[in-house]
């Protein structure tokens, strides 16, 4: 009763969404790909620098490469999902903030003008991009399984540069048979919220 959005898009978007571990052969667009973006893209982050980049690996010969960076228990699923992301903070992202911060352009070097400054708050804020974009897959009805079980330093070298820090892989598309384990439960209310 309290919430503005209806019942069936917090089902969608929440309550029924899972992380799939097998997915149907049916595509994953590059229009819903994009739709996912342009909806996630106006997510807040930290002075707007919006620091997530997203690799699209989609040539069998580059998902080969990525599945060998995985987990052993993330490769087969990864090696069949229809579509798999690599989310990464860019921690050059200041050089983006005359254009995404206007009204304060000389945050780009007042702000962020050191690297470890930058790489924490890329860090956090890509970390924040990432869940949105996790929402957006399922906003686009598909499913999304986010993974960190990897190698990231093969990572990175393998297909992103030092300026690039993968976050995490997402297989993305529609859920096969046997997709996912039993719901496990979450924390309540009263186990995590305080007011002081
Ligand atoms: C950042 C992140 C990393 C994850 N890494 C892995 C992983 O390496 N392998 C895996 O099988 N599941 C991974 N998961 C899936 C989680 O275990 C799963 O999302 C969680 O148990 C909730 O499952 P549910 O959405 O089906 O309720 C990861 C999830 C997230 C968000």
């Amino acid at each position: 009763m309290s919430l503005l959005l209806d019942a069936a898009a917090q089902d969608l978007l929440f309550r029924e969404a899972r992380t799939a571990n097998t997915f149907t052969d049916e595509p994953v667009t590059d229009e819903q790909v994009r739709a996912i973006y342009d909806l996630v893209k106006y997510g807040p982050t930290s002075m707007n620098q919006s620091p997530l980049r997203v690799t699209l690996v989609r040539s069998p010969e580059a998902r080969e490469r990525l599945v060998q960076h995985l987990a052993e228990g993330n490769r087969s699923k990864t090696a069949a999902a229809p579509l798999v992301a690599i989310l990464s903070a860019d921690n050059e992202f200041h050089e983006e903030l005359p254009q995404l911060f206007p009204h304060f352009p000389q945050a780009k070097d007042a702000v962020f003008g050191e690297r470890p400054v930058r790489e924490g708050s890329a860090a956090l804020n890509a970390a924040l991009q990432a869940a949105y974009f996790i929402i957006g897959v399922r906003a686009a009805g598909l499913a999304a399984g986010p993974m960190t079980g990897l190698d990231f330093e093969g990572l990175r070298k393998e297909f992103l540069d030092d300026d690039h820090t993968p976050l995490m892989v997402v297989n993305i598309g529609r859920p096969g048979p046997d997709a996912w384990f039993p719901r496990s439960p979450r924390l309540e209310f009263e186990q995590v919220v305080t007011t002081v």
